[in-house]
């Protein structure tokens, strides 16, 4: 008898004592497959087991996150939500309004993530006030990347408006060089239009157009010039584009075959997992026109049962935002950090260019969100737009006709 209760003692003993020490465990939905992403959640895949974490890991495969954001949507309909998702702008609040977000702000103040995020990130990491989802990083969307050497023995020089741009281009064409490597992907033909559409609608048009969604820009003339320029430009991408993937494009610049990318900074993750050097194998430049349009990476933490996963949590959101893996992952990743207070001296010159720029836009109010990367809109708006613009990139629609879609979409999809 004696012997009997001792044994149930210390087996409640024990439970309670792993309850408390339970082990964090976490499953990462996030759709970071290619060299240069795959690496960069390596760091923290490293950092959470160093940190005594298990990891599991779900990748979804496909550039932009569309396939990932609707395996997300699986998961959570069959009550099976992961610990942690790859998630950011509007939809991290569009999933807090379904009530399955985890709250992290236990975590945010002890670590005081009030003092060292810039105020327009951390509004987006912040759901009626509490935290909801922990910032990664700044990726810059509105980017154009060369290849050196092409550039060179072409005489041409890294164009500064887009009139430049397709002299360029059609420069390159007559000496059989592939202008533009482009995926046709509609992620992708988003990622080009909001660029071209920054450069020519102008900071505040961007904003007129692609945060307040008013019909009078979204019909303006000067986006009749811009879809003028994507017809332009679909002139200079190769007969296969259709379906490729981005870090594919990013390997014919690499490699020569084309010229230039339109791309946001993850494709300087592929140039240095290659070992391309900045400023010698491969340029960037910011593309033609004023502005910043950046593109914050972040992860939200699901409600999930159990201790070891909420733990999981914890560790996670304390440190994706902490200064060590802030550097480390970006120095991979192609970014910059989110953190304010992380030295930049390791870095290279794009990312002192991209920090120098988003510096000066957002004192002079052209620091954008990226409607192409869910930054800007709700997804029901921003996918109405990339609908019409793909659909006029991939046929022979007129600017006109583009630009009447346009405002009927955004109209409908309220
Ligand atoms: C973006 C994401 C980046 C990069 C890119 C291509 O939306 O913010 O981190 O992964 O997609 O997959």
């Amino acid at each position: 008898m004696k012997r009997s209760a001792f044994a149930a003692v210390s087996t409640i003993a024990l439970i309670s004592a792993s309850a408390v020490v339970a082990e964090p465990q976490a499953e990462v939905l996030h759709w970071w497959t290619s060299g240069g992403e795959a690496k960069s959640v390596a760091v923290l895949q490293q950092e959470f087991a160093d940190n005594g974490g298990t990891w599991t890991d779900m990748p979804v495969a496909g550039g932009g996150g569309d396939a990932a954001m609707t395996a997300l949507r699986a998961r959570v309909l069959s009550g099976n939500a992961p610990t942690a998702v790859q998630l950011k702008g509007p939809a991290i609040q569009e999933w807090y309004e379904e009530g399955v977000l985890a709250d992290i702000s236990s975590v945010a103040e002890a670590e005081g993530w009030a003092d060292v995020l810039p105020a327009s990130i951390a509004g987006h990491m912040k759901c009626d006030g509490s935290w909801c989802a922990a910032p990664v990083n700044v990726h810059r969307v509105d980017w154009i990347w060369a290849n050196a050497d092409v550039l060179e023995s072409n005489g041409i020089a890294m164009p500064t408006t887009w009139d430049e741009f397709n002299a360029a281009a059609e420069k390159l064409a007559a000496a059989g060089v592939i202008p533009l490597a482009h995926g046709g992907q509609a992620w992708q033909d988003a990622t080009v239009f909001e660029a071209v559409a920054l450069g020519i609608l102008g900071a505040e048009g961007f904003h007129k157009a692609f945060v307040e969604l008013d019909e009078a820009t979204l019909t303006s003339d000067a986006m009749v010039a811009v879809f003028d320029q994507m017809r332009t430009m679909r002139g200079f991408v190769d007969a296969n584009f259709s379906g490729r993937d981005w870090n594919l494009a990013t390997a014919m610049v690499m490699n020569g075959e084309a010229a230039f990318q339109i791309m946001g900074d993850w494709a300087k993750g592929e140039f240095m997992a290659a070992g391309k050097v900045p400023g010698e194998d491969f340029l960037c430049a910011s593309t033609p026109g004023d502005g910043f349009l950046y593109n914050v990476d972040s992860f939200a933490m699901f409600e999930v049962d159990g201790e070891d996963k909420k733990a999981g949590q914890e560790l996670l959101a304390e440190l994706i935002v902490g200064p060590s893996f802030q550097e480390v992952f970006n120095l991979n990743k192609g970014s910059i950090p989110a953190r304010t207070d992380v030295s930049l001296d390791a870095f290279d010159s794009c990312a002192l260019l991209s920090a120098a720029d988003m510096q000066a836009s957002s004192e002079n109010g052209s620091l954008l969100p990226s409607y192409a990367h869910g930054m800007a809109l709700r997804g029901a708006q921003s996918g109405a737009i990339t609908d019409v613009v793909t659909a006029h990139f991939n046929s022979d629609m007129s600017s006109a006709d583009a630009v009447a879609q346009l405002a009927q979409a955004v109209a409908n999809s309220y």
